[in-house]
């Protein structure tokens, strides 16, 4: 029989027994987690499941179906490129076309070299500048796609 151990971590142990038995524990230990490292680690997951005796599964079915798990770490800087409605109109399909092409990532995906991750959201609150890009909240409005290689080049510069 095929089995895998994992070294427990004290932190994951405390979460576990902070939520343990609660309504929603296993969304509330993910939500602990993923403030803490910016995302869920796989070895992170198997040792929930072990611990909270859920299919591993199971808490990746959690994981996927809500926006705010994430599954890589997250880059060096957030590009989040704003769908909403403004901005989809404006042509912000392209911009999100334009960074994906450049970096080789989908969305919610990070670069390689770790330096970016794709967000898409809806409504940056900026519609009047649509459509609207920001890197790790800085506000970039009526943003061309082909200046989308020279924004993101100014962070590469900063590295
Ligand atoms: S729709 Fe894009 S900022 Fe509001």
């Amino acid at each position: 029989m095929c089995s895998t151990s994992t070294t427990t971590s004290p932190e994951i142990s405390t979460l576990v027994e902070k939520w343990r038995g609660k309504k929603g524990s296993l969304i509330m230990v993910l939500h602990e987690l993923q403030n803490h490292y910016g995302y869920v680690p796989r070895d992170v997951s198997l040792q929930l499941s072990q611990q909270l005796d859920i299919p591993l599964a199971r808490i990746y079915e959690v994981i996927t179906f809500y926006n705010y798990f994430k599954l890589d770490p997250p880059g060096k800087y957030t590009i989040a490129i704003c769908l909403g409605t403004a901005c989809y109109l404006k042509g912000a399909p392209d911009l999100v076309d334009e960074v994906k092409n450049l970096l080789d990532i989908g969305e919610g995906q990070t670069s390689k070299d770790g330096l970016f991750h794709l967000d898409v959201v809806r409504c940056l609150g900026c519609c009047g500048l649509a459509p609207v890009l920001s890197v790790n909240g800085q506000i970039y409005g009526k943003v061309k796609r082909s200046e989308v290689m020279g924004i993101l080049s100014k962070y590469k510069k900063e590295d």
